[in-house]
């Protein structure tokens, strides 16, 4: 009976374990990642954070907030800690008073999450519009940013401004909402109500595979992001201050180029080869630019292990960075 007993036991034990090492290891679900609040001066910042190692930013853009790294960031989870910010006036971050939504502004708020976590180095990798505030924190800050991955979307002042000027070839898949976005008062009012049905069209216009591209779970999530008061308005404006993005880029990326190893991806439906290096190979001394395959702009959703395999392997290429370990955080009171 005993030995009967043993050697359930040991099968149990083995077949536990033969479990662990093959289901595809030890993947976070998104959705249980933990959740941490910042206070900084004029804004609530909101991210999502798992996994252990040396820290990985995430930083999205939009219409998107930390979300989209639904699937890329478990996979860096693996060997990173991946921290996945909500910037200004997205996801579950709060509005700022002031309606500053600068790449330069929203960098000051990553250095504030950073500083808040005692983490002085740190890998960057970034996604649309959060590729400026990215860029703007290695600029501004570069003894912060030992490695930084930038994709699908040209800097202000190394190419963005052609995107929004209208050409002969111009349809509905074309990026003619940079232009009306530019103005939030007419974007937000044709918009509003109509969320849903925007977001259909964002996601297919740009993707490789329509609107299977995001499922309408993930359609539903976004769309109840950006329709919470205000929140529409906020996203928008980061595409309103372009300009002031460009002139901000025009007197630093321009002048000094990022000195740390850049990455530099674009979705295959999204950016022909020849742009995406005319785009970003002034943008660092050392830069590397590859394409997705199988991706529009959604890498996140249409191909995220690619990607995710191609950001780790350019992070293995450092020598390191030292870890950090967020675990005391569990049942801290940060705010109070
Ligand atoms: C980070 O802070 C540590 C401890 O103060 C210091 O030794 C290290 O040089 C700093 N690293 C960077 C990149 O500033
Ligand atoms: C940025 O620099 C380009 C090239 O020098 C110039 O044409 C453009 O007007 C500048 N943009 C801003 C907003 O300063
Ligand atoms: C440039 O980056 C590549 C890829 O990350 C790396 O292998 C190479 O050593 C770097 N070159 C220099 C000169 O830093
Ligand atoms: C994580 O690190 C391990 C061990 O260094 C390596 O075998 C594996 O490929 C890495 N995983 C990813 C997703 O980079």
């Amino acid at each position: 009976m005993l030995k009967m007993r043993n050697i359930f036991h040991l099968t149990l034990i083995s077949l536990l374990s033969f479990l662990a090492s093959s289901t595809c290891a030890n993947l976070i679900p998104f959705d249980d990642w933990e959740h941490q609040r910042v206070q900084l001066q004029d804004v609530s910042i909101h991210f999502r954070y798992a996994g252990s190692g040396s820290p990985v930013l995430l930083v999205h853009g939009w219409p998107q907030h930390s979300l989209t790294w639904h699937t890329i960031g478990p996979i860096l989870a693996q060997n990173y800690t991946v921290i996945a910010v909500d910037i200004r006036g997205c996801g579950d971050s709060s509005i700022p008073a002031n309606n500053d939504y600068t790449a330069s502004t929203g960098a000051e708020d990553l250095k504030g999450v950073l500083d808040f976590l005692g983490i002085n180095q740190t890998y960057v990798f970034s996604h649309d519009k959060g590729v400026g505030l990215a860029a703007a924190l290695a600029t501004k800050y570069p003894s912060y940013v030992k490695r930084i991955g930038f994709a699908d979307y040209p800097l202000p002042g190394f190419g963005y401004e052609t995107f929004q000027i209208p050409t002969a070839d111009w349809d509905l898949y074309s990026n003619w909402q940079l232009a009306f976005f530019q103005v939030p008062d007419a974007a937000e009012f044709f918009i509003s109500g109509k969320e849903k049905q925007m977001l259909a069209w964002y996601f297919y216009h740009s993707s490789y595979s329509g609107n299977a591209a995001i499922s309408e779970d993930y359609l539903n999530r976004y769309t109840t992001a950006i329709s919470k008061p205000g929140f529409l308005r906020s996203g928008l404006t980061y595409f309103g201050v372009s300009f002031q993005d460009e002139a901000f880029f025009n007197s630093t990326i321009k002048q000094n180029p990022l000195s740390m190893p850049v990455l530099a991806l674009g979705g295959e439906a999204s950016f022909p080869l020849s742009v995406l290096k005319s785009t970003f190979s002034t943008v660092g001394r050392n830069v590397t630019v590859e394409l997705i395959p199988k991706a529009g702009h959604w890498i996140g959703d249409e191909n995220p292990k690619w990607t995710g395999n191609r950001v780790s392997r350019f992070l293995a290429e450092d020598g390191g960075i030292p870890t950090v370990d967020l675990g005391y955080l569990t049942d801290k009171v940060t705010l109070g």
